[in-house]
């Protein structure tokens, strides 16, 4: 159907940070399928941890104990500081199961129909209640009528939050780095702030790390940049380096609140995306892995700031680690255009920022190769 807006390209290949299209034409990937190929592509690690599943069980549904999921699932809960998981096949999914738990936790405690605090500019996935989550009219048109229960405030803004608590709240759902909405960052005193107002308030505090989450900003997850930890965290994209895989984390006593039959995917923790997912997992948890991020990361963002330097039209560098956004002062579309055309990909988020969302495995020749051709772009752009 008609549901996206294409570049003219056919991607038929990909090795590491690079893919080839149809007509043989190389690019360098800044994009990693929307921060999803974070080990790059064709990882021979992934492509083995993949291979050796498909000869031995590709599905077997969760009628059954599966070993990759029980095994990441004790990872995942490791390495987030959680303690149970349910998987599914992707964010908009995992953040359904949010949804879902936080609202079967509070009737289960005499407030049946809670409400959720989202934020505006957020962005939760396309299933209706993820949908109504996200905090961005353009995505609700023609959708309506949408879930009853959220309400939204503003993010970076403790005090927007706290006028909409009342005795009906049940969590604030938030990304700890917007996305879609244009590479936010959340400053420290407000994700801070959340943990502190649900703490007092009694709320779940549900983290979206579907984008940022999986080592993208330098930590495995976000939120640990901000020495918090929250009740609730949902994952997808970079879990599965590429195979489709969504999950679900919980503190324990949230969990419980689901009991058999309450949720459940045919496909979600299947044993093909365990056995990729796990090996992700691994290489992340590798000594060296997530200070290469910040490495390379803080190497990418100097010379994007550095670039800024030189322009007019730029008003911000931001982001973490590998997720990084230049805002320009004007609609962008056109320079994603003449990137591409010399062999760059990167994308936009919303209509004046510039998304850098290379695989975490990038080399600073490839930066600097990306960063050239950007460069160039940029000239062109100008003149044009
Ligand atoms: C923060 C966030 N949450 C949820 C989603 C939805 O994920 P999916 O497209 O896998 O449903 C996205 C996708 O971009 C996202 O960035």
């Amino acid at each position: 159907m008609n549901t996206y807006g294409r570049f003219p390209i056919s991607v038929v290949r990909g090795e590491g940070v690079r893919v080839w299209d149809a007509d043989g034409k190389e690019y360098l990937d800044f994009i990693s399928g929307i921060a999803v190929c974070s080990l790059g592509h064709a990882d021979s690690g992934l492509v083995d941890a993949l291979y050796q599943q498909a000869q031995t069980l590709w599905h077997c549904s969760n009628l059954y104990w599966i070993q990759p999921q029980v095994e990441l699932a004790e990872k995942l809960c490791r390495e987030s500081g959680l303690d149970k998981a349910f998987f599914a096949n992707s964010g908009a999914e995992a953040n359904e199961a949010a949804i879902k738990l936080v609202r079967k936790y509070w009737s289960l405690r005499d407030k049946p129909g809670c409400e959720i605090i989202v934020f505006r500019n957020s962005f939760h996935g396309r299933t209706l209640a993820a949908l109504t989550a996200t905090g961005q009219e353009k995505y609700h048109q023609g959708f309506t009528p949408l879930v009853p229960g959220f309400v939204y405030a503003d993010f970076n803004d403790l005090e927007s939050v706290r006028e909409l608590i009342n005795d009906r709240t049940g969590a604030i759902m938030v990304e700890p780095m917007q996305g879609e909405g244009g590479v936010h960052p959340a400053a420290p005193e407000f994700l801070q702030g959340l943990r502190e107002l649900c703490d007092r308030q009694g709320l779940l505090l549900v983290l979206d790390e579907v984008q940022c989450g999986m080592g993208r900003t330098g930590q495995m997850f976000a939120y640990q940049h901000y020495g918090i930890q929250p009740d609730v965290v949902a994952l997808a994209k970079a879990l599965g380096g590429g195979f489709p895989i969504g999950a679900l984390l919980a503190r324990e006593e949230v969990a419980d609140a689901f009991i058999p039959g309450d949720h459940a995917s045919t496909f979600g923790g299947n044993p093909l995306a365990c056995a990729v997912s796990n090996r992700v997992v691994d290489v992340m948890v590798e000594p060296g892995f997530l200070q290469h991020v910040n490495d390379i990361g803080d190497y990418l963002k100097n010379h994007l700031l550095e670039l800024a330097r030189e322009r007019q039209d730029v008003v911000q560098v931001r982001g973490m680690g590998l997720m990084l956004g230049v805002e320009f002062t004007r609609d962008i579309m056109p320079l994603v255009e003449l990137c591409r055309h010399r062999g760059l990909l990167l994308i936009a988020a919303g209509p004046r920022v510039l998304r850098f969302l290379p695989p975490l495995t990038v080399s600073r020749e490839e930066i600097d190769s990306g960063l050239e051709r950007l460069s160039k772009a940029l000239d062109e752009w100008t003149v044009s």
